[in-house]
């Protein structure tokens, strides 16, 4: 048995949530691998810490305060209650979970800021940018919404189409407006402060693509992307923004802050920093130059550019250490496909947590995990599957099916020897391959391999078969050696797993009647020893309570507006008529839109329906000879007879309707107030019938 080489000094973060939302699964992936990490350096007996903060500053936050009605400060004071509860009660425990809204941050912000410019690397230079004239705000490019200058697509914001994929900038939308009042922007000039990135090139490219691999600071296939960035160009990047902002104003620049992804991860020096003043840690210890400590970052692949560029950048511009390493992770999809809110699967931590346990997820987590970048699958019916038949059908039961006759038959002691010391073994000798799994994020891997040793134990014990030996008084001894043996090993999957699963592995401690563990204990054995009467440790996933806990989400989607992406414009209504519009039916995603099958089709046949007297019945053809009947409600504005031969659009995959008169099997698209005035849709001559619309 290898020990632990000589104690390490570890700090560790894991990205700074933003304050204007609530915690959700695919947060977790992150917040859960970071921890399982911390436990695991934890168990090994080095010194870890483990801190991270609230993300609070930006015009997200101050809007949301302002629709609601409250202060900045009181925001995000309440969301960071409501954060470090979902964080805690999913057994991620922070050494310190502070806020980017400190006096330790303000004061490292303007540290390196001041370092930076005095140094040469901050440009100053006039720019010109949207505002909002009603709000009077410069705009940020997602509260600008306009139509797609390469495909035309409506209500696209100013960054990017969400249609074509196409990326511009928000002076090219068409017909632009601003998503907070609703009216177009003008441009306005400003003086914005830039940080010279491509100062650092040098510098970054060989902490980046160091010589020797082993050293490597980024995963190799963060690296590559890096490299397509590199080969772009490495720009300057604006770090102020115009007042009102919710964030730091620059020391030697009134009215002007910093942009909140400058302060975001200073975040991390700030946390750590306020740990300092209630611990013995020394801040140089860990971020001087010189320092020997290692230093990780867990972020998630969309927040590379920050980390991997700006953040070396500014840490090495204002005379600080580098990371040891990036570790970046890939995104959560639920049942295979984005996390949606139209789809209902945009799961909040508390949402999980009124209906299943929160370990249940760090261990489905742990099992889909490893050190690439690719997304993982929360698959709901494989979750519970795998939660049934591996945590609890194998390792808890190995307990469960000894317990009560150590407790009933030999006084709840152990036995002085185990029956089966060579399968012992067996378990004992995975310690350092499973130590190593851990260590390279290899959670995956580390859970296979303790599911393999959790199926040997379960072969002995149903090749030994205790229930069998309690009925023979003959037995008793052998009885109480295999019991033991079971229990020791039940024991040594428990440290195992004790990272992913540290209140289940409490419990047991609990049980077995021993001090917290660590992972020297694996080497050691449990006999002779008294134990504690066995509590289930863990019940089966009933599929209720995933569909409960799906239809909350389903519930809460419906209240909640989308607290990341930015408010959407009031609704214009029509001049004079204000009250007689419906309101807005829920958002539909353009996945939901894009199922709608529009069109081409000539109407060849239209008459009067006999006792209907808003119906026309049409016979469309949508090419290739292919007809369908379809009852439309557009009698009070076309004579029959005027329609025939014409072009119109139509939705082409409505299942068929039973009507009072018939089978409608489609819709044709007419708008307008009704009455004489509702006009069907008449495109150009160039249309052939069967044409797909666009
Ligand atoms: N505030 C910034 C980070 C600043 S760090 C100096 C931010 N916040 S966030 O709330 O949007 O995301 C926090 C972390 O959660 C990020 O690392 C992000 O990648 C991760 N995730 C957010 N949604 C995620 C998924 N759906 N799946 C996996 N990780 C996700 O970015
Ligand atoms: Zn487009």
């Amino acid at each position: 048995m290898t020990m632990p080489a000589a104690k390490r000094q570890i700090l560790v973060t894991s990205a700074l949530p933003y304050a204007n939302g609530s915690i959700h699964l695919g947060h977790l992936v992150e917040y859960i691998q970071t921890d399982i990490w911390v436990r695991f350096q934890k168990l090994r007996g080095h010194e870890c810490h483990y801190v991270c903060a609230d993300d609070t500053h930006g015009t997200p936050v101050m809007l949301r305060a302002q629709q609601e009605g409250i202060t900045p400060e009181q925001l995000i004071e309440r969301m960071h209650t409501e954060h470090a509860r979902d964080f805690a009660e999913f057994g991620v425990a922070f050494d310190n979970y502070y806020t980017t809204h400190s006096p330790e941050n303000r004061a490292l912000a303007d540290t390196i800021y001041t370092r930076l410019r005095d140094a040469g690397h901050i440009a100053r230079r006039v720019i010109q940018q949207a505002y909002d004239p009603v709000k009077q705000m410069f705009l940020p490019d997602r509260f600008i919404k306009g139509e797609c200058p390469k495909c035309g697509a409506k209500d696209q914001y100013g960054d990017s189409c969400e249609v074509c994929g196409a990326t511009y900038s928000p002076t090219e939308l068409k017909n632009a407006v601003s998503a907070l009042s609703g009216v177009p922007p003008v441009t306005k000039e400003s003086e914005h402060y830039f940080f010279k990135l491509g100062d650092f090139e040098d510098q970054l490219r060989s902490y980046l693509f160091p010589d020797i691999t082993d050293t490597r600071h980024v995963q190799s296939e963060v690296a590559n992307k890096l490299d397509e960035w590199f080969a772009a160009g490495l720009k300057d990047w604006d770090i102020s923004r115009d007042a009102p902002y919710f964030g730091f104003e620059i020391p030697d620049a009134p009215g002007k802050y910093f942009y909140v992804w400058l302060d975001a991860p200073i975040g991390y020096m700030a946390s750590f920093k306020n740990l300092c003043t209630k611990t013995k840690l020394k801040f140089d210890d860990f971020w001087g130059k010189g320092s020997k400590a290692e230093l990780y970052h867990f972020i998630g692949k969309d927040i590379l550019y920050f980390h991997a560029l700006f953040w070396p950048a500014m840490l090495s511009g204002a005379g600080f250490r580098l990371p040891t390493a990036i570790h970046a992770h890939g995104f959560l999809t639920v049942n295979g496909q984005k996390m949606s809110k139209s789809r209902g699967t945009f799961i909040n931590a508390r949402s999980w947590l009124n209906h299943l346990p929160a370990e249940y997820l760090r261990y489905y987590f742990a099992a889909k995990l490893g050190p690439r970048l690719e997304d993982i699958d929360l698959n709901l019916d494989d979750f519970a599957a795998r939660i049934n038949s591996n945590l609890v059908g194998k390792y808890v039961n190995i307990a469960a099916r000894s317990a009560t006759f150590i407790e009933k038959q030999f006084s709840g002691k152990l036995a002085a020897t185990c029956h089966r010391p060579e399968l012992v073994k067996t378990l004992q000798s995975k310690a350092e391959i499973i130590a190593g799994h851990y260590e390279q994020r290899e959670f995956g891997e580390a859970m296979r391999e303790i599911m393999a040793l959790a199926d040997e134990a379960n072969a002995y014990v149903d090749e030994m078969k205790p229930w069998v030996l309690a009925k023979d008084a003959n037995q008793k001894d052998l009885l109480h050696q295999v019991c033991t043996t079971n229990l020791n090993l039940f024991r040594l999957l428990t440290i195992y797993l004790n990272p992913v699963l540290p209140t289940l592995a409490a419990e047991a401690q609990k049980f077995l009647n021993v001090a917290a563990f660590t992972w020297a204990d694996t080497g050691t054995l449990l006999l002779g020893h008294p134990i504690n009467s066995y509590q289930h440790l863990a019940a089966r996933v009933d599929p209720k309570q995933v569909a409960a806990m799906l239809e909350e989400t389903q519930e809460s989607l419906k209240m909640t507006s989308d607290a990341t992406t930015p408010p959407s414009p009031p609704t214009p209504l029509p001049q004079g008529e204000g009250s007689n519009v419906e309101p807005t039916k829920p958002e539909i995603s353009i996945d939901d839109f894009s199922k709608v099958d529009l069109r081409i089709a000539k109407i060849v046949s239209a008459s009067l329906v006999e006792g209907a007297d808003k119906l026309l019945q049409l016979t469309v053809d949508l090419g290739e000879g292919k007809t369908r009947n379809i009852f439309a409600g557009i009698r009070s504005a076309y004579d029959p007879k005027t329609l025939e031969g014409r072009l119109t659009v139509v939705v082409a995959n409505l299942a068929p309707r039973k009507m009072k008169f018939g089978i409608s099997e489609g819709m044709v698209l007419a708008a307008g107030p009704g009455g004489k005035d509702l006009f069907i849709l008449s495109p150009d001559n160039g249309a052939q019938p069967g044409m797909r619309v666009k």
